[in-house]
């Protein structure tokens, strides 16, 4: 059974009352229940860490290669724009890893536009508020269901 690990970065464990105009009223809680229900239904195993901290987050994805994890889901946070740590980390690995935001970086603040976390991911997922976990959950279900199966095909 594919096993995928949800990774949630710094800030995110507020949601629900963090600037709820910019990442709504979903909290953390409800979104990884929307996501064991899905992964459910997609027959595949699913597990779930947050942390504030860097090297937690780096640890969690090394730990994830070494535990048999199939792919990550990864909402880097404010570590997207400059966490070269994190980045080695999923390049390191070779875990296949989807980046996932609740808001669309690409139009916000100049600063939030460049992700070096997405170069290393199969894609990104950014705007679609707790949708984009959905939407990264199918896709990489999808993705590793291919592979598995030593398909070579594209979309
Ligand atoms: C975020 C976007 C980041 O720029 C921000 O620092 C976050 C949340 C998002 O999900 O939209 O903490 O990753």
């Amino acid at each position: 059974m594919l096993k995928i690990r949800v990774i949630n970065g710094p800030n995110l464990n507020l949601l629900g009352t963090r600037e709820p105009q910019v990442y709504g009223n979903t909290t953390l809680e409800s979104i990884e229940n929307i996501l064991r229900r899905e992964a459910g239904e997609y027959g595949v195993k699913i597990e779930f860490f947050q942390s504030n901290h860097e090297g937690a987050i780096t640890d969690c994805i090394h730990e994830a290669a070494n535990t048999g994890c199939d792919g990550l889901i990864l909402n880097p946070g404010a570590y997207t724009h400059y966490s070269y740590a994190i980045r080695d980390a999923i390049a390191a690995t070779g875990i296949p890893t989807v980046e996932v935001h609740l808001s669309n970086i690409h139009s916000r603040e100049d600063f939030r536009e460049k992700s070096v976390i997405a170069p290393v991911c199969l894609g990104q997922v950014s705007g679609l508020g707790a949708v984009s976990y959905s939407a990264a959950l199918f896709a990489l279900v999808k993705k590793l269901k291919e592979a598995r199966a030593g398909g070579s095909r594209e979309g």
